[in-house]
């Protein structure tokens, strides 16, 4: 049996993305009975971080702990990969001591050069293209609040962005209509919009994007690595915040989700982050927790 990667969520099958969320809820319950099974018992996760992170680096460590593994945070600033080891070199070395790899990047190319080198599952925490372990949290969020998302409406408004991204390749494979509302030049790529075809649809209007929506999503102007655009972006942007007014086009029973960090009162409302009857973050930061549990389990069950 081969390795099983998850570089994009395109790397399952749609039957084996629910299977994910569905283990996902299951073992959410059982932590929150104090049942976590200790599946991952003399099992090691190495993480690699060469951008910051709260959720990600808090949720994949807590998570193999509650398993009964244990999970390695590594840096560039404190590895070789920041003294300029080859990347498939360091994939093929970690990948012989640990039995799974999170890492979060810049190039895409970077977590597919070491997916190809490395012996055990790579998980993609982040890169510049795509956060797809976030979209697993994102869709487990929506069916716990509001059962399937299968031809439901999801507004995405902002920059076209990583999250934008995989918010596409979720649309492609859960079935549902995604509206982006970005500034002009902020599009998504493409070649993945020309490969979703009329399922997701290209606006300049958050208004018009939100109409209707049962969701409705946005993330930072700026994102890890484009600091020095922050101002321009800022202007570039200023049409596009999430707040009540917006959301008065959006479906009655809409919920907003947010991958967090948000910065309140440019991309969302800080009244509208602090709505529970609309806002969801919380939870759907949580099921990060839950949801990369569950991956974990499926991708070394699936690779051995
Ligand atoms: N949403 C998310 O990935 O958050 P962090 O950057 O804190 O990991
Ligand atoms: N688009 C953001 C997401 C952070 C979780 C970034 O890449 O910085």
């Amino acid at each position: 049996m081969s390795v099983r990667h998850f570089l994009t969520l395109r790397d399952l099958s749609v039957a084996e993305l629910h299977d994910v969320i569905d283990l996902s809820i299951k073992m959410k319950a059982a932590h929150y009975a104090g049942r976590d099974e200790q599946v991952m018992a003399g099992k090691v996760l190495a993480m690699i971080f060469e951008k910051a992170s709260t959720r990600t680096r808090v949720s994949f460590e807590a998570g193999m702990a509650q398993l009964g593994g244990h999970a390695i945070f590594l840096s560039p600033n404190d590895t070789q990969l920041g003294r300029g080891e080859p990347v498939e070199d360091s994939a093929r070395v970690i990948s012989r001591m640990v039995d799974v790899v999170m890492i979060r990047t810049f190039g895409h190319d970077q977590i597919v050069r070491f997916a190809e080198n490395s012996k055990v599952p790579v998980i993609n925490g982040l890169t510049d293209d795509y956060h797809p372990c976030q979209l697993l949290a994102d869709i487990q969020t929506f069916i716990e609040h509001r059962g399937s998302i299968k031809g439901k409406t999801v507004a995405w408004v902002g920059d076209g962005n990583n999250v934008c991204q995989s918010w596409i390749n979720a649309a492609m494979l859960f079935d549902f209509r995604l509206n982006i509302a970005c500034p002009k030049g902020y599009e998504p790529s493409s070649a993945l919009l020309a490969e979703a075809g009329d399922r997701v649809r290209l606006t300049h209007s958050p208004a018009e994007a939100v109409k209707g929506a049962h969701l409705v999503t946005t993330d930072v102007y700026a994102s890890m690595g484009q600091e020095q655009e922050e101002e321009v972006r800022l202007k570039h942007f200023s049409d596009y915040q999430v707040n009540h007014g917006l959301l008065s086009h959006a479906a009655d029973d809409v919920i907003f989700l947010h991958c967090l960090p948000a910065h309140r009162d440019e991309e969302v409302s800080a009244a509208l982050l602090e709505d529970d009857a609309i806002s969801k973050v919380w939870d759907e930061a949580e099921n990060r927790l839950h949801v990369q549990k569950a991956l974990m389990v499926f991708l070394m069950r699936e690779s051995q």
